[in-house]
């Protein structure tokens, strides 16, 4: 069942730290021409100093490595090189990233655009750009977004259809997405919204749910994930009957700080609580060669953006996983040259960049026939004896394989050697007339049943 929430967990985390801004900002990169090359744009379009996790400042420095790469080993030798034009605008807002990408297009003719990473910026540049047939590469769970693709995704029509203001649009997506994978898998049941307010009454959303669902997923912030354990932990709901996830892409300052220890007099009720509590995260990758892009990165950070990415902060996934798009697309752009092919073509681009596996800066990387990434997760598990949650399994997307870390099990609450059922013997309600009858009886019923817990304004990041 774990595996199976695992593959509904598309991945495509979005921000919305509104932050009021300094209006955007336009730049173009012309180096002196050499007259041996040919020369293309390509639009690099990001968000600048929201302090998100897709910050310009963040994953520009790998979009660079990544052009300087795909310029050395896959176009030189066509005599061809690619120019950056980027911009970046101050909120993650569908209103401004479109201008931009127009412009990008009618003055720059760029013949590919790198971002936006935000949805609600991707998805209007992704509509102009599918009319320009120009490919977008983005870092998020939609690496290749090829643009009649994303038309036809349920979500992006809810959206549109659905959104009035863009104040709330990231949360949004981020539950939108984990709630339409969760229900094509047949998954979930129950959702339940809060409204970010601090004071809410959490015994009764968990009430609520249990007469529904064992499985609980909180997608909310740190402070309010410890609210909710330790409401569980009163109602009885942390001794092995229900399992709870955290859902903790990675590690930063924007998800604020998911420690069960906070000081306060909690604590030791918190730490009993969260051995109740599975972790979910992004698999940090830790290779040499990661770590070595990492550090280049912190370093272009510094030097070409005047950014400084703190020593604590690691380089995440997203980062690592712009540089792997814009390498995909230059390997596409060389077949396509080799094979005599328009560079311009963006969907033939975009197919060749779709249904491929490569080995990335971020490790084995396998883009399916959606051209959707599949990613790696890890699941964590508190520790009872050490009080710190620790990695007991992986899920890896390329082979939708869950292999458990050698040496290490999930510390089931309460004793159990396993998960709890998904239905209860007895029902959710605990009347079930057939309950004492036949103990079989919902063996039968193979609907695993689930809740997200989400907020819908801005706290949870
Ligand atoms: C770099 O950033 C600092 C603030 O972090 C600012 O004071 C300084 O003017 C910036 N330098 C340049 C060259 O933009
Ligand atoms: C470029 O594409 C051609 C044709 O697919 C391939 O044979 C060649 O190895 C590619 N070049 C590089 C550097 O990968």
């Amino acid at each position: 069942m774990y595996r199976n929430i695992l593959t509904g967990l598309a991945l495509q985390i979005l921000f919305s730290n509104f932050t009021k801004c300094n209006g955007d900002n336009y730049e173009t990169f012309l180096t002196a021409p050499d007259i041996n090359y040919k020369y293309y744009n390509v639009g690099v379009l990001m968000a600048s100093h929201l302090d998100s996790p897709f910050d310009l400042e963040r994953c520009g420095p790998a979009v660079d490595l990544a052009l300087e790469e795909v310029n050395d080993r896959f176009l030189s030798q066509h005599r061809i090189k690619l120019r950056k034009v980027q911009a970046s605008y101050p909120s993650c807002s569908g209103a401004r990233a479109p201008g931009l990408a127009a412009d990008m297009h009618f003055r720059d003719d760029v013949i590919a655009f790198v971002g936006p990473a935000c949805m609600f910026a991707l998805e209007p540049v992704a509509r102009l750009a599918a009319y320009w047939n120009t490919p977008i590469i983005t870092g998020m769970g939609d690496q290749v977004a090829m643009t009649d693709d994303l038309m036809n995704d349920p979500i992006i029509r809810y959206v549109d259809s659905q959104l009035k203001s863009y104040s709330d649009e990231c949360n949004y997506i981020l539950r939108k997405n984990l709630e339409y994978g969760l229900k094509k898998l047949g998954l979930l049941t129950f959702v339940r919204e809060l409204d970010g307010n601090d004071d809410e009454d959490h015994d009764n959303y968990l009430r609520d749910a249990s007469m529904y669902a064992r499985v609980l997923i909180l997608s909310v912030r740190g402070a309010l994930v410890r609210k909710f354990m330790l409401s569980a932990h009163d109602l009885g709901m942390t001794k092995g009957d229900w399992t709870f996830l955290d859902v903790e892409i990675f590690k930063g300052s924007y998800w604020g700080d998911h420690d069960w220890e906070t000081g306060d007099k909690y604590d030791s009720k918190a730490r009993k609580a969260y051995e109740a509590l599975l972790r979910v995260s992004l698999l940090q990758p830790t290779s040499d060669k990661f770590q070595d892009f990492s550090d280049k990165v912190k370093e272009r950070a510094q030097l070409d953006y005047n950014y400084t990415i703190s020593d604590g902060e690691e380089v995440n996934f997203v980062i690592g996983a712009f540089y792997d798009g814009v390498y995909l697309l230059g390997m596409a752009l060389n077949e396509t040259i080799v094979e005599g092919e328009d560079i311009r073509d963006g969907l033939a681009i975009t197919r060749r960049m779709w249904n491929r596996d490569f080995h990335g800066i971020t490790g084995h990387v396998r883009i399916d026939d959606n051209g959707d990434r599949d990613a790696d997760y890890s699941i964590l598990d508190l520790d009872p004896i050490t009080g710190k949650f620790e990695v007991v399994a992986h899920y890896y997307g390329l082979h939708k394989k869950y292999s458990t870390v050698q040496g290490q099990k999930i510390h089931w609450p309460g004793g159990r050697e396993d998960p709890p059922p998904d239905v209860p013997k007895c029902g959710f309600m605990g009347n079930h007339p057939d309950c004492k009858d036949n103990e079989n009886y919902y063996h039968n019923i193979k609907t695993a049943l689930l809740i997200i817990m989400l907020t819908k304004q801005n706290h949870m990041l």
